[in-house]
């Protein structure tokens, strides 16, 4: 991945401080916190099709394009995390021929990227419950993720027929499978434990929650994993988030003070410790 930027890490906090110095000398030295992990609803597609008449698979296709000019930036930032809501559980109601295409789509482009994304470093997960998946599909994800295994760079987690609600039934259930087996005491599940088995338990929380299209809604995203995310809801429609619309948002994240419960004054204390 090409980076225009030069990083210097400061002291590790939740998220890290980082001095972004153009490579290009013509580009201003920017400062900002960045998040480790950003999680988006890529929402607007249809609508982005709809306005230039087009039918909404287009809208999807352009969609695709957004994904790389993302997965690039937060390479040249330092995001070391990004999950992407590709389709939710929800999205089955659709239409059967868009949800068909919408498949094929999927199939095309982890075929098409996922060498990209491996020369680029980066490592692909797909969460949610793919057994609903065809076979073939679901041997392509195998395939992408097997390839990308090994690499360190950002972990991107595509999130596909996920559902925030499955996510903590399915930890709840292999919890339930260990208590049955003896190997955990009813007593010992609390919120550390549970939080083991959700699917992004490896991974911070996302610090930075971002949903396109104008929606002011989770519609079933990562419900657990975004209990403290700093939220950003933008007009802008998923085909038209780019480098600039992406940027906006980390600047509003850089100027949020995150509490997590405590006072104004004791984080600017803590800050100065
Ligand atoms: C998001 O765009 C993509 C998926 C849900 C698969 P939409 O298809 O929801 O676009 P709008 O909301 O209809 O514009
Ligand atoms: C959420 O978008 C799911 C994805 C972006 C994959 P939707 O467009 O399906 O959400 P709702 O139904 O309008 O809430
Ligand atoms: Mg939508």
């Amino acid at each position: 991945m090409r980076s225009l930027f030069k990083f210097r890490r400061g002291p590790s906090g939740n998220s890290q401080k980082i001095t972004m110095m153009a490579e290009d000398k013509q580009k201003d030295e920017y400062h900002g916190t960045v998040p480790r992990h950003v999680a988006i609803i890529m929402d607007g597609n249809g609508r982005w099709a709809k306005k230039r008449l087009m039918p909404r698979i287009a809208g999807h296709r352009a969609g695709v394009d957004s994904v790389r000019a993302v997965v690039q930036r937060c390479g040249e930032v330092g995001v070391s995390a990004l999950t992407l809501f590709a389709f939710s559980s929800e999205n089955w109601r659709r239409p059967e021929s868009e949800v068909g295409l919408l498949m094929e789509l999927f199939l095309v482009a982890l075929q098409r990227e996922s060498k990209k994304l491996d020369q680029n470093n980066v490592r692909l997960r797909v969460i949610g419950d793919r057994s609903r998946f065809s076979e073939k599909l679901q041997q392509e994800i195998v395939n992408a993720e097997c390839l990308t295994a090994d690499n360190s760079g950002l972990v991107l987690s595509v999130a596909a027929n996920y559902g925030g609600r499955w996510d903590i039934a399915q930890a709840a259930r292999q919890v339930a499978e260990q208590v049955k087996a003896g190997s955990i005491e009813p007593a010992a599940v609390d919120e550390t434990l549970l939080g083991q088995y959700m699917t992004l338990a490896a991974l911070p929380e996302p610090d930075l929650f971002i949903r396109t299209g104008g929606e002011q809604r989770i519609s079933n995203f990562l419900l657990w994993q975004l209990a403290y995310s700093e939220l950003f809801f933008t007009d802008t429609l998923w085909p038209d988030f780019k480098q600039d619309a992406f940027d906006l948002a980390l600047q509003s994240f850089t100027s949020r003070q995150r509490r997590f419960g405590r006072t104004g004054d004791q984080v600017e204390e803590n800050k100065r410790a």
